[in-house]
């Protein structure tokens, strides 16, 4: 007999690593990562324009995190990036709280690191909510580290955003 959708996911919780998939978005992915953005008042609120146009553009890069057991796979997680010459910026990310902390967010980032260095991008910036604790422990984690303080940066609730750097090619290899 069939398990349930919850045993489901908790036997492919199980063996996240072995069955996660990150690969670029697709347009059907579009209704999946709105239902993960509206679960998550952290994340920025984008339109399904934003994510379409930055995934058609040639210098954006969208990633999604789907577990390949589930019947169709079922997407956990994105992140979107801009690359322009040899930086990039992270404008979003998220992972379904249902499957937070299970290493998605980790594995979104280093999978983006991948890339971008092969497509050229040397470092990476991003802001993020100085009370965002769960982004903050990742991104220092994956190696970001602090550039500076934006006073007031965000709105609704206001709040300070700390810039955050990671470099990308080894040190003999950053020209400028
Ligand atoms: C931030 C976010 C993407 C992390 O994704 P995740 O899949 O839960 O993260 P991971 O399981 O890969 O965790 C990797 C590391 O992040 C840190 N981390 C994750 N959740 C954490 C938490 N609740 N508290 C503190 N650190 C945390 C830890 O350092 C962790 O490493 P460890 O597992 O070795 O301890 C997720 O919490 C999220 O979607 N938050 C809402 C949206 C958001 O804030 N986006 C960032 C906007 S800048």
């Amino acid at each position: 007999m069939r398990n349930s959708i919850g045993e489901d996911e908790e036997a492919a919780g199980n063996e996240r690593s072995a069955t996660m998939k990150i690969r670029k978005f697709s347009q059907e992915d579009l209704p999946a990562i709105l239902a993960i953005q509206e679960k998550l008042p952290q994340a920025p609120r984008w339109l399904e324009w934003d994510y379409a146009s930055l995934a058609a553009d040639p210098q954006g890069m969208l990633l999604v995190a789907e577990l390949e057991t589930m019947t169709p796979p079922k997407v956990l997680g994105f992140v979107a990036f801009r690359r322009v010459i040899d930086q990039a910026e992270l404008y979003n990310l998220a992972v379904d709280p249902a499957h937070q902390e299970q290493g998605v967010g980790r594995a979104l980032l280093e999978e983006a690191r991948r890339r971008l260095l092969e497509a050229g991008a040397k470092r990476v910036f991003l802001e993020v909510r100085t009370s965002n604790k769960p982004a903050l422990g990742l991104y220092s984690s994956i190696g970001f580290s602090l550039q500076a303080l934006r006073k007031d940066y965000y709105r609704e609730p206001r709040e300070d955003a700390y810039v955050m750097r990671l470099e990308l090619a080894p040190p003999n290899d950053r020209s400028a």
